[in-house]
């Protein structure tokens, strides 16, 4: 019997949602500088979806990913834990989130999913635990 893994899994109903949401908010980059558009979207542990998109400024350095704003949008709704992440970009194959993301992802979703979606048929279904091993986080600090 092949090993069961004890992920807690979102429904396909949910999948394509989130999928959806990243999608749409892939459209609304502003990303003139590197003309690559990122969209991603949250699910929080109360069921609510909240999708962001990558914002570049020409000061380089002040752009904000798609992943974390959308993080940020949940939390200014009141929304502190995540329990997927979905990352949408209209490329071959997935990108998965940069380490500045994955490390905000960690502080309100230790324990989420993360799922990395493209145009072509590649996707990666991975997890916060995978992506960032012994991270650093609010326990550090307790
Ligand atoms: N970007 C994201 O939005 N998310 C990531 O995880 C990686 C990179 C954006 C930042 C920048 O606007 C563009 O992609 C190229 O790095």
């Amino acid at each position: 019997m092949p090993k069961k893994s004890n992920r807690k899994t979102i429904s396909k109903v949910l999948f394509a949602k989130l999928r959806t949401a990243a999608t749409q908010a892939a459209r609304r980059a502003y990303c003139p500088y590197s003309h690559f558009p990122v969209g991603a979207a949250i699910l929080t542990a109360d069921g609510k979806i909240y999708s962001g998109c990558n914002v570049e400024n020409a000061s380089y350095g002040l752009t904000i990913c798609a992943e974390r704003n959308a993080i940020f949008q949940a939390v200014a709704a009141g929304s502190k834990q995540i329990a997927a992440v979905m990352v949408y970009t209209p490329t071959a194959v997935p990108s998965a989130p940069c380490g500045a993301c994955r490390q905000v992802i960690n502080e309100f979703g230790a324990g989420a999913e993360i799922y990395c979606v493209c145009d072509g048929e590649g996707e990666l279904r991975t997890s916060t635990k995978e992506l960032l091993k012994h991270a650093f986080g609010p326990q550090n600090l307790a």
